[in-house]
């Protein structure tokens, strides 16, 4: 088989910082373990604005539909809040995600035994926490027409966007829970709001067809999202995989993110459709965004965009031993107590640096030849 492919783009805030601690952890798979990438770099985001005045260029995108997957940093900042919808930032990411067809954004909330002090929840609702969100990312209203801001007659103006489903939409997204979860507790909860919205009743006859049809061995159940936001900071545990839709899934991802004491953790995959090769659509980013409160000064925790390329390691490369090992690696440096800045509690302690935390997770991995 030919080198694997690798996109990196950092894009803004701590998105570049983070990602060298990637680009050297790539190069230790390389030496170490006879897994060489062909790694290429470009813009993104307010980046790629400041040259090229677009959050990305067309050119980009090719190369994001050629290569075997995407490494994404961050994008966004405060210095790009003024700008036209259109050229924002964040149409940058929403346009890789819409033509790169990544249907499927895999969340996973784990709650790191050395941390779990640190949650805003008690240590008993969160330690041991293993949960994966499973948020549908190309549809929804994040995409649905119409969309806009519109003048009415009567002088007011109204603002549109459109929740929208198709049977497809949600029977591709759904199987993909169902297959993560037979890897996994082999549970389901399906969350929308089929109380009030038509585009949510469909989601629920559409989810149980794939159950009735053909997963009927995983359990599956089915919760409004506002019970599902409640239920998941009451006994987060109940849960194994959820699956939702593009707007409930950013916002239940954030609320369990925080279950776990620190956004810097979290990883996360988006996979679309097999590639001629058979690998999947991918890409792969930290849940964080571009912090631009904490650029620049060494505070960044890289271990959310590290763990984001042992999610590459095990969904696009096929290697759960080498993503396991990773994982390890960064659960043996928590629990020596490396820590950057946000992963101090209250007790506070000495805080580390982002390329001190590179060098701690390195070295753990050197360990484990
Ligand atoms: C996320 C982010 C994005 C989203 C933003 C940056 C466009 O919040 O990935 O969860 O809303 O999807
Ligand atoms: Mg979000």
């Amino acid at each position: 088989m030919n080198t694997p492919s690798l996109l990196i783009l950092a894009g803004d805030g701590i998105g570049p910082e983070v990602m060298s601690e990637v680009k050297r952890i790539i190069t230790w798979y390389g030496k170490n373990r006879d897994m060489e990438f062909n790694v290429s770099e470009d813009l993104v985001g307010g980046a790629a604005y400041d040259e090229h005045g677009t959050p990305l260029t067309d050119a980009t995108m090719a190369k994001a539909q050629e290569v075997d997957a995407v490494l994404l940093g961050a994008v966004g900042g405060p210095a790009y809040d003024d700008l036209d919808f259109s050229v924002k930032p964040e149409r940058g990411l929403l346009r890789l995600r819409k033509e790169m067809d990544l249907y499927s954004n895999l969340r996973p909330a784990q709650c790191f035994d050395a941390l779990a002090d640190f949650s805003s929840l008690k240590k008993d609702i969160v330690a041991g926490l293993d949960i994966m969100i499973v948020r549908e990312l190309t549809s929804g209203s994040y995409f649905g027409e119409p969309r806009g801001i519109f003048d009415l007659p009567n002088g007011e103006r109204e603002g549109i966007n459109t929740q929208r489903y198709t049977t497809s939409e949600i029977r591709r997204v759904a199987r993909s829970a169902f297959e993560l979860a037979r890897k996994r507790d082999n549970k389901v909860c399906s969350m929308e709001k089929a109380n009030v919205m038509e585009s949510g009743i469909l989601w629920r006859e559409e989810v149980t067809w794939v159950h009735e049809n053909e997963y009927p061995d995983v359990e599956l159940s089915h919760m409004y999202a506002d019970n599902g936001a409640m239920q998941l900071v009451r006994w987060p545990k109940q849960f194994d995989v959820i699956v939702t839709d593009n707007l409930f899934g950013d916002i239940l991802s954030d609320c369990a993110a925080m279950l776990t004491g620190s956004l810097g953790m979290l990883p996360s995959a988006s996979l679309g459709l097999p590639m001629e090769n058979g690998r999947p659509k991918a890409m792969y980013e930290p849940v964080h965004g571009s912090a631009p409160d904490i650029t620049g000064q060494g505070k960044a925790n890289p271990i959310a965009c590290i763990l984001s390329f042992a999610m590459a390691l095990r969904y696009s490369f096929n290697d759960g031993d080498e993503a396991t090992r990773l994982e390890e690696a960064v659960e043996k440096v928590l629990a020596d107590g490396a820590r950057t800045p946000d992963l101090l509690g209250e007790e506070g302690g000495t805080p580390i640096t982002t390329v001190a935390m590179g060098d701690a997770i390195l070295a753990a991995l050197d360990a484990s030849l």
